[in-house]
């Protein structure tokens, strides 16, 4: 087999890294907990996942919250998870804020409550002046409703639909695409979360559940990641080819 040089090998840490963060209710319903728990655990290991993304010097990290669907689950469940947004909000923000994270909400605003609104905005400009690791935490977001939000968009303002439009339009255009899409939980699905960003990005399924999601597992993540060849429709050994700049 031929040793892959460096050219082909993708950068060692990506750039962006999405995630959908599935597995709090599992968690709980095996220890006997009400799914909220499990919740309750996620936002401390997002808390952890964070600080580890941010030191491994990742730019941009989203992060699936809760999805347009979730709002069919149990009215408590739903309740519960909105109490929990605005509590972790009130608490993790000045630390985050310390730490030059820029968070941005992503998803549909207008259904939301007074209240909730208020509070992401709230907390989007009190870290809005971040230089460091960008936070977008995607709640009531859907890939479907990203795509016919930015085609909605061009079309009332009469400008013509092409890709390069549309991509401009959608709701992570102040970031590259992820490079690198992990779901833990076991289910290896999308779940309509990032559609038309994760054209070309790598996807890494672990059976681990999110509140279990620690650094040793986000590591694992990226030492999978660093061993695949991302060739966007190229020949391997296009990739591989020395870059055709002379270097200086
Ligand atoms: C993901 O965990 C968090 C949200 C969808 C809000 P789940 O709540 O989906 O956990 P499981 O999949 O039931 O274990
Ligand atoms: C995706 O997880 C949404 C979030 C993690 C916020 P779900 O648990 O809602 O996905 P499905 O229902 O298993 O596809
Ligand atoms: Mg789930």
């Amino acid at each position: 087999m031929l040793a892959r040089t460096a050219a082909s090998r993708p950068a060692a840490v990506p750039r962006h890294i999405a995630i959908v963060m599935d597995g709090n209710g599992r968690w709980a319903k095996r220890r006997l907990l009400p799914r909220i728990a499990g919740h309750r655990q996620g936002v401390e290991s997002l808390r952890r996942c964070i600080r580890a993304c941010a030191e491994r010097g990742v730019q941009a990290l989203t992060v699936f919250a809760f999805s347009s669907e979730n709002w069919n689950r149990p009215p408590e469940e739903v309740s519960g998870l909105m109490e929990l947004m605005a509590k972790a909000l009130a608490r993790e923000v000045p630390e985050l804020r310390q730490n030059g994270i820029r968070l941005r909400f992503v998803g549909e605003r207008a259904s939301l409550s007074e209240r909730m609104k208020a509070g992401l905005a709230e907390a989007e400009a009190a870290t809005a002046a971040g230089t460091g690791m960008g936070l977008n935490v995607c709640f009531n977001y859907g890939g479907r409703w990203d795509i016919a939000q930015a085609a909605a968009g061009l079309a009332a303002r009469g400008e013509p639909i092409t890709e390069a439009a549309l991509a401009g339009a959608m709701a992570l255009a102040h970031v590259p695409d992820p490079d690198l899409l992990i779901r833990t939980g076991g289910e290896q699905r999308i779940s309509n979360f990032l559609l038309w960003q994760c054209a070309y990005s790598e996807l890494y399924f672990s059976d681990t559940l999110w509140p279990d999601f620690d650094e040793a597992a986000l590591d694992e993540a990226l030492a999978a990641y660093a061993a695949r060849e991302r060739r966007f429709g190229q020949t391997s050994e296009q990739v591989a080819a020395p870059p055709q700049a002379a270097a200086g």
